[in-house]
């Protein structure tokens, strides 16, 4: 499976990313009561990293969302299969999330949580596909921009397979 991947971003670009993105972080919830959500399965490696470059206490919990159902298109179908386990009324809540594509996923997970009435809400993403967009989605933190390609690694997966690679590729079906 892996000779069909054409590397993207190394392990070295991403981990530069992953710093720069925990130090705006940082910055901008120094003082404030965060909690980061994780939105399983893909955000595992970019959760572990990115946290870890949070120089705050945040309280640390995941959610699950599935739009997708195998092969490399979104059936536009989202479902919250595990919601998390933490009260966020007054809270600020950052939600992680691997990659933003027709933005249904965190259009539904951003309706779900306001209704919470959050102090704050924000996501952050490693990669934003903008030109797959079919409902409009704010989005605060972006790793990398992509054009529309199927990427894999670094915790995104064609059907289940190469989320461990430690690096983003192309995957050539
Ligand atoms: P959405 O289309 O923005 O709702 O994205 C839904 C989910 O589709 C993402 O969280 C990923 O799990 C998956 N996805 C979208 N694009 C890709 C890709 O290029 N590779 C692997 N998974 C993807
Ligand atoms: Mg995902």
């Amino acid at each position: 499976m892996r000779s069909r991947v054409t590397p993207l971003f190394n392990e070295t670009q991403i981990a530069t990313r992953v710093k720069e993105l925990g130090e705006l972080i940082t910055r901008d919830y120094a003082g404030k009561d965060l909690v980061v959500v994780g939105l399983l399965n893909g955000v595992f490696p970019f959760f572990a990293d990115l946290v870890r470059a949070i120089d705050l206490d945040p309280d640390l919990t995941f959610m699950q969302a599935s739009s997708y159902h195998g092969g490399t298109d979104s059936t536009g179908e989202v479902v919250i299969k595990k919601d998390m386990d933490r009260p966020i009324q007054g809270r600020h809540v950052l939600v992680l999330e691997d990659i933003v594509d027709t933005g249904l996923t965190l259009h539904k997970v951003r309706n779900l949580l306001m209704d919470r009435e959050p102090a704050s809400l924000a996501i952050c993403t490693l990669l934003d596909k903008p030109s797959r967009r079919k409902v409009p989605v704010q989005v605060e933190y972006i790793g990398f921009e992509i054009e529309d390609h199927f990427v894999v690694g670094y915790g995104l997966d064609i059907d289940g397979k190469l989320r461990n690679l430690p690096y983003v590729g192309v995957y050539q079906p």
